[in-house]
């Protein structure tokens, strides 16, 4: 199927001289407001856009086209609109650049390698990808669920207590898409990681490092910075499985 951006260019004989091309555009016929087209063929083009867009980046470098108070506005724009169960508001996100940036990947790689046992692939694994992917980032935006919050909604309405914990996982997996796409619309890369799940040390360093309560679940790290190169891993090219197989339509 031919792309958005080939299908408007065709409609609009882009890429001919200008004269000609004016010559060919069809003259706009008034309409009225009530049933005027929308300017896209589909209300969702550009949000979808975003969506296919945003993939992840393992290389990056340590430079942003946002300052860091716009970084923090973009960050604080999604966890104000993103949406939550009972809008009980538990999602935190703290961003770090700088030498606070990198600190955290030294911490994080740290109390990762003493989990691994001593086996020395690993290891050298383990180096590369936080040396080599993450902290030569510019910065990065640290999820955390307020598990104080999610407690006294449990405590509230105990017969779906547990439900808030997993509501919880699904809110912080909306904030953080919302905010690795709008990076992506920013020029930034990013990539999705979850140390702070591998072990209870990393948890503990995390939430010590960004200087928030021991309540905080650190949910993910998205370190990003402009990208180096092509998103995803060379030796494993995304690909997608049939549609059909996964959507399905029932309709009587
Ligand atoms: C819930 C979840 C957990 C993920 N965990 C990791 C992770 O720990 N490390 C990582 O590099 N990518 C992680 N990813 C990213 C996926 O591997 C990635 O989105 C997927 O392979 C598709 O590639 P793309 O992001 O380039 O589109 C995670 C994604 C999701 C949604």
């Amino acid at each position: 199927m031919p792309s958005l951006a080939s299908q408007l260019k065709k409609t609009l004989h882009m890429g001919e001289n200008k004269a000609e091309a004016s010559a060919k555009l069809p003259i706009p016929t008034p309409v009225s407001a009530a049933t005027q087209e929308p300017k896209n063929p589909s209300g969702s083009a550009a949000f979808f856009d975003a969506v296919e867009n945003r993939r992840s980046y393992y290389g990056i470098k340590a430079e942003s086209p946002l300052t860091d108070e716009q970084l923090v506005a973009l960050v604080g724009r999604a966890v104000k609109h993103a949406p939550n169960s009972f809008n009980m508001q538990q999602s935190r996100a703290v961003v770090l650049t700088g030498k606070a940036h990198a600190e955290l990947w030294e911490k994080v790689l740290e109390t990762n390698l003493k989990g691994l046992g001593g086996d020395k692939d690993q290891e050298e694994q383990a180096r590369g990808r936080v040396n080599g992917a993450f902290k030569t980032g510019y910065g990065t935006v640290a999820f955390f669920e307020d598990m104080d919050v999610v407690k006294a909604w449990g405590e509230k309405m105990p017969f779906v207590a547990e439900a808030f914990v997993q509501w919880s996982d699904v809110a912080t997996g909306i904030l953080q898409y919302i905010v690795w796409t709008a990076l992506e619309k920013e020029g930034l890369g990013a990539s999705l990681q979850h140390y702070a799940q591998y072990s209870q040390e990393t948890q503990d360093a995390i939430t010590e490092l960004c200087k928030v309560p021991a309540a905080w679940r650190c949910t993910a790290l998205l370190p990003f910075g402009v990208p180096i190169g092509p998103p995803g891993n060379p030796a494993h090219p995304k690909d997608f499985q049939p549609l059909e197989e996964r959507v399905k339509l029932i309709s009587a």
